[in-house]
């Protein structure tokens, strides 16, 4: 069985050094007891040094974002082999909140390829903004919005993408999405996965679920929802309530 992945996205939430310190540190020791799961932090890029200082096996810190560019004159951009030399092992790529300053889905596949390249894994954020009951739309969205993120991404490459689903509708929302409404979803992802490389790499795929997870949701998410993992935002930053989604996940049989 692989493990699960329990990523943090901070977002903006935590701008402050000495409390970034104490909610990893919170983090890598509930980390360092569990047994089937991994803990990434996406943590504000002038924190990653600091933060990388403290990984440990199951434990490691990424970025949140990433220049599509791979070096020279591009003022204030951060490349993917900068993130690397931080030590960021992953960066999200594509989040909604992203693609709403601009990102298109071409600009993420660039992201995804820099990141790749440069050896870190890259979580790719794909959702829909509405579901159409009625018309099952938001299923062809999603499979233009997976196909044309992930495009011109070697297959060789395809093993460092964690495809992070989230409905843009369930982000900062009351409530997530419901499991089994997420299990569907995952089986569908991981089709167009299968179109797009192969049968095996999306059996090997990282499919997670991202929006609204907290302590009391985590464990059905990923237990009636079949996913591999969870992005977590808001909850990621509450020392106590991360800790409680990550042992609620790791006990899951
Ligand atoms: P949320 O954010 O958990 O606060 O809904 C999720 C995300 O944007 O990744």
């Amino acid at each position: 069985m692989n493990k699960k992945l329990i990523i943090g996205n901070w977002k903006m939430y935590c701008q402050d050094l000495v409390e970034a310190k104490k909610i990893v540190a919170k983090a890598k020791k509930v980390a360092a007891l569990l047994e089937n799961t991994e803990v990434v932090d996406c943590v504000p890029t002038p924190f990653l040094g600091v933060l990388a200082s403290r990984r440990s096996a199951n434990f490691h810190i990424g970025a949140q974002s990433v220049s599509v560019e791979k070096e020279g004159a591009h003022t204030g951009d951060v490349g993917a082999v900068a993130l690397g030399s931080a030590g960021a092992e992953y960066v999200i790529v594509g989040h909604s909140e992203q693609r709403k300053a601009g990102d298109t889905d071409e600009l993420v596949s660039k992201k995804a390829n820099a990141a790749l390249e440069a050896g870190l894994k890259a979580i790719v954020c794909v959702g829909e903004d509405a579901r159409d009951v009625e018309g099952g739309s938001h299923f062809d969205f999603l499979k233009k919005q997976i196909n044309d993120s992930l495009a011109n991404i070697p297959a060789k490459l395809a093993k460092g993408i964690v495809v992070a689903y989230e409905p843009v509708w369930a982000i900062g929302a009351k409530e997530a999405m419901n499991p089994e409404q997420i299990y569907e979803m995952s089986l569908f992802v991981r089709k167009v996965i299968a179109d797009i490389f192969s049968q095996e790499a999306a059996l090997k795929a990282i499919v997670l679920y991202g929006g609204s997870v907290n302590a009391a949701n985590a464990a059905d998410i990923v237990r009636v929802g079949q996913i591999d993992g969870i992005l977590v935002g808001r909850e990621s930053v509450n020392a106590t309530g991360f800790s409680l989604i990550l042992k609620a996940v790791d006990a899951i049989a």
